[in-house]
């Protein structure tokens, strides 16, 4: 897509389609090997958990857009988590009690800023509240799978489900950080990076999906970006630390990949729908920071937590690598096709187990044993993006 077939040699464009064919059998490599963990009655995938499972359904979709050979697997994926992944929901540190005639109820804490003070879980996959476990930022994460499965299957059921989910956390819209934004949790008040990054990006997605609503998820996405470029969040070395004080001033913790990431992809879809250059100014600044940031001198990407990133840091990087894709389809830049390059070809020479293809945590290896589904899925987002650079 970066070539200009005019101006490139025949030799050169032979070398580059061997490199993305050869990243294109290395991810459907890694593809077997992922459903290795899938587990058909949880619809999740082993060693890893209810959100990183979001991360891994996503990853499935993006190969299947890819590669077709695939996707009558996925669609079975696909099938099978959403019907039976509801059931495997944790409803993490929410009470939950079961009334007399099997339904499982959620209580809030009382006096909770929220309209509700009790949802029902819902066993009924199509019933966003099934997907719903008291943290929004996995709440969205499904949605934005959803989203990726309906772009490769154009099944309007999972379209909708992510809408369901999105109209159910605008419902509690407003912190006490300027009364914009959303809390991470519903039983804590912390106003996060991720959740908010993720609230603009799902909003943007939708713009760009529901023709029929779009200049409401429009103007969702819009608000919600422009409390966040204002919040605090983003430091003065332009990156994004991972929250706000309880005086919602910069907390200075960890500047996550993925925080560095999920923005990158929200701004691209924001700009689809609705154009503005400072959108896309806003990416290329906060990537460009972050790749100074979190790049070692070969351009592979790290966490500050390496190699010990459990439970959930494990699937960070990944998420950077696949937002950062889209950035270069909208904003196309050298540097960022060498850190993509850089990743892919890294995990596969230095980060594989040679036996089984599993990838492990450190993008630079060596290879950590055990690798899980989420050092594993996450690595494949970069042999992906690697595909089509
Ligand atoms: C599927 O997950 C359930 C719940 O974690 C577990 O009990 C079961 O052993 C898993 N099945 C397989 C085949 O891994
Ligand atoms: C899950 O089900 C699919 C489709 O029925 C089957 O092909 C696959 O082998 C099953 N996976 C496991 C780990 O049992
Ligand atoms: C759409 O997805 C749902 C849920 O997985 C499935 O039941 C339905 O058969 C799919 N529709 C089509 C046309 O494939
Ligand atoms: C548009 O959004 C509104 C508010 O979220 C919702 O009530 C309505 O059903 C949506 N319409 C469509 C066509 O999705
Ligand atoms: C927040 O402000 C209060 C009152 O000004 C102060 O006592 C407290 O130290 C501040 N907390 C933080 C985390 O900055
Ligand atoms: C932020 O944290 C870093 C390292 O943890 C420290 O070096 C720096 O001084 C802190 N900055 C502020 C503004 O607190
Ligand atoms: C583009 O976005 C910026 C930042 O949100 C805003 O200040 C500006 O008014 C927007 N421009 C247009 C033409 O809407
Ligand atoms: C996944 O594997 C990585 C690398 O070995 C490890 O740091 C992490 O603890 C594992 N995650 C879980 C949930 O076991
Ligand atoms: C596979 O990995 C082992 C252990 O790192 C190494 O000794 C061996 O040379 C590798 N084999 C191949 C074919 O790369």
């Amino acid at each position: 897509m970066l070539l200009n077939t005019g101006l490139v040699s025949p030799a050169l464009l032979l070398l580059v389609a061997g490199g993305a064919s050869a990243q294109l059998a290395n991810s459907v490599t890694a593809f077997t090997t992922l459903q290795t963990w899938y587990n058909n009655s949880t619809g999740l995938w082993n060693t890893a958990g209810w959100w990183n499972a979001a991360n891994s359904l996503t990853v499935v979709a993006e190969l299947a857009a890819a590669d077709s050979s695939i996707l009558d697997e996925a669609l079975s994926i696909f099938e099978t988590t959403y019907s039976v992944a509801p059931s495997a929901n944790p409803s993490n540190g929410l009470e939950k009690k079961v009334e007399s005639n099997g339904d499982i109820v959620t209580i809030y804490p009382a006096g909770w800023p929220y309209n509700l003070l009790e949802k029902r879980a819902s066993s009924d996959s199509s019933d966003p509240s099934a997907w719903l476990d008291g943290a929004n930022d996995d709440a969205e994460w499904w949605a934005l799978a959803w989203i990726a499965a309906y772009d490769v299957t154009g099944n309007d059921t999972y379209l909708a489900l992510a809408e369901g989910i999105f109209s159910d956390i605008a419902n509690s819209w407003g912190t006490y950080c300027g009364d914009g934004g959303i809390y991470w949790e519903t039983t804590n008040n912390y106003v996060n990076a991720i959740a908010n990054e993720l609230f603009i990006s799902l909003a943007a997605h939708l713009a760009n999906r529901v023709p029929g609503n779009s200049t409401t998820y429009i103007a969702w996405a819009e608000k919600a970006w422009n409390w966040f470029a204002t919040s605090g969040m983003i430091n003065a070395e332009g990156t994004i630390n991972d929250g706000l004080t309880t005086n919602c001033t910069n907390n200075n913790q960890t500047t996550w990949s993925y925080n560095q990431g999920v923005i990158l992809g929200g701004l691209v879809e924001l700009n689809k729908a609705s154009a503005n250059q400072s959108y896309i100014d806003s990416a290329n600044s906060i990537a460009e920071a972050a790749i100074s940031a979190l790049a070692d001198s070969n351009y592979v990407i790290h966490d500050a937590c390496e190699p010990d990133c459990a439970p959930d840091a494990t699937q960070f990087k990944g998420i950077f690598i696949r937002n950062l894709l889209l950035l270069q389809d909208a904003s196309p830049k050298d540097l960022y096709t060498e850190v993509m390059q850089a990743c892919a070809t890294s995990i596969w020479a230095n980060d594989r187990d040679n036996g089984t293809n599993e990838l492990s945590v450190d993008w630079s290896g060596p290879f950590i044993s055990p690798a899980n589904s989420s050092t594993h899925s996450s690595a494949m987002d970069a042999l992906i993006a690697a595909i089509s650079i």
